[in-house]
């Protein structure tokens, strides 16, 4: 497939089914991650990968124990793969993914957020070339809160002056993969 193809297929997945990434595939794609583009070429962000289903999991509770429901507006993210703000029921933020990303940035790098979502953006699309679905989940910043959150980033080496700001779930789609909303209108100038 073409890249621009691509960059129109691959969709946020949140339903995994139990087989695990090959350590290579996990590897590329944390590659892809350190290549995405950065501001001013720092190279600041760090990545974390965790392909450890049940650690997954442990994880994925983290990342849902601050999630609160009463502050959503109301309007709905996918009926085909429904995410925690459609489905109260969902108890993991990782919808059960077998391998995770976890991207860490400077605290007080102005442009920490921005390089991290490019590099978590540049995952996703490794991953889709690959063959392996992801997904982009924010929250990290509250996901290691907790001391027992606290403690994963001492044993990672994640280094004191970093927080976590968002995560990329990654696995193999469980039933069929879905295609993208119809784009919104309206959305877009072009000026010659
Ligand atoms: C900044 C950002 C934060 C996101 N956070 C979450 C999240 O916490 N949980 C989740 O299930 N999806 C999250 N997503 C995925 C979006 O819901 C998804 O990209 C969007 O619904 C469009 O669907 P598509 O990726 O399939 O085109 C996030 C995406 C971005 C870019």
């Amino acid at each position: 497939m073409e890249l621009s193809e691509q960059i129109k297929a691959r969709r946020s997945i949140r339903k995994y089914q139990d087989t695990q990434i090959p350590r290579e595939a996990l590897e590329k794609i944390i590659e892809a991650g350190t290549y995405a583009s950065n501001a001013g070429g720092g190279q600041r962000s760090m990545i974390v990968g965790i392909r450890n289903a049940e650690l997954v999991e442990k994880l994925g509770k983290l990342n849902m124990a601050h999630f609160d429901r009463s502050r959503l507006i109301g309007s709905y993210v996918s009926k085909e793969q429904p995410s925690v703000i459609d489905d109260p029921t969902i108890k993991s933020g990782f919808y059960g993914a077998p391998s995770l990303c976890i991207v860490f940035a400077q605290k007080d790098f102005l442009f920490s957020v921005p390089d991290a979502f490019c590099c978590a953006e540049s995952m996703c699309m490794e991953a889709f070339d690959l063959g392996i679905s992801s997904c982009i989940v924010s929250r990290a910043e509250e996901t290691f809160l907790s001391e027992e959150g606290r403690v994963f980033l001492r044993e990672w080496g994640v280094p004191e002056n970093y927080i976590g700001r968002c995560f990329v779930t990654l696995g193999y789609c469980d039933g069929s993969y879905p295609k993208a909303k119809p784009r919104r209108e309206n959305r877009v100038v072009i000026v010659e």
